[in-house]
């Protein structure tokens, strides 16, 4: 594919997630490769409204070189795009199934977060999903271990981290084994985003 055609997947996919709910407001963020980069959704911009024109475009270096700001989790999509040379994209989501079991799971457990119900829970995520420790959005902190976590398994879970949504707060309540934020960690996000 060509890289405009490549932006056009890009919108299109990010519509496409958007309008499933698997993300929401200006949450989640999509990386494409290229042979002269890596193309990724603009930081705080909706998956639902992307512009083919506005995406930005980073050098193989990773630096930015065109369209609109990239995304703060760059860092997580060079993790993934590097441990996996045999794969084009990534796709960072908020879906509040998937963080309801990020909030559940415990980091490292030998116990898988979600047991492999269907086959085609095995075909497409694959034999391993691991659950990474907590850490804040866009904090480059957490590269190695996302690196770590890509080399042996296409898709991963971030400890906590997801959507803003009352949904989320009642389809865990009462839960055993229910994990929150601590007191360092709210005070943490708070000095960083206001
Ligand atoms: P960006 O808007 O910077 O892509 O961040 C959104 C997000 O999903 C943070 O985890």
């Amino acid at each position: 594919m060509t890289e405009s055609e490549l932006r056009d997947a890009i919108c299109a996919h990010g519509r496409l997630l958007y309008g499933r709910g698997y993300c929401v407001g200006s949450a989640g963020n999509i990386s494409v490769r290229l042979p002269d980069g890596v193309l990724i959704t603009p930081t705080n911009s909706c998956l639902g409204r992307l512009e083919p024109g506005r995406i930005s475009k980073l050098d193989p270096s990773w630096r930015h070189v065109g369209g609109d700001p990239p995304s703060k989790e760059v860092f997580m999509h060079r993790a993934v795009l590097e441990a996996r040379p045999e794969d084009g994209a990534v796709v960072h989501l908020h879906s509040t199934h998937a963080t309801a079991v990020s909030c559940l799971a415990v980091p490292g457990d030998a116990a898988p977060p979600i047991p492999p119900l269907t086959p085609y829970f095995v075909m497409r995520v694959g034999r391993s999903l691991p659950v990474l420790p907590y850490s804040r959005p866009g904090d480059p902190a957490m590269e190695p271990a996302i690196a770590e976590a890509a080399k042996g398994a296409r898709a991963m879970l971030l400890g906590n981290h997801g959507p803003v949504v009352r949904r989320l707060a009642l389809m865990l309540r009462g839960l055993p084994g229910l994990r929150a934020l601590g007191a360092a960690q709210v005070d943490d996000l708070l000095a960083t985003f206001g």
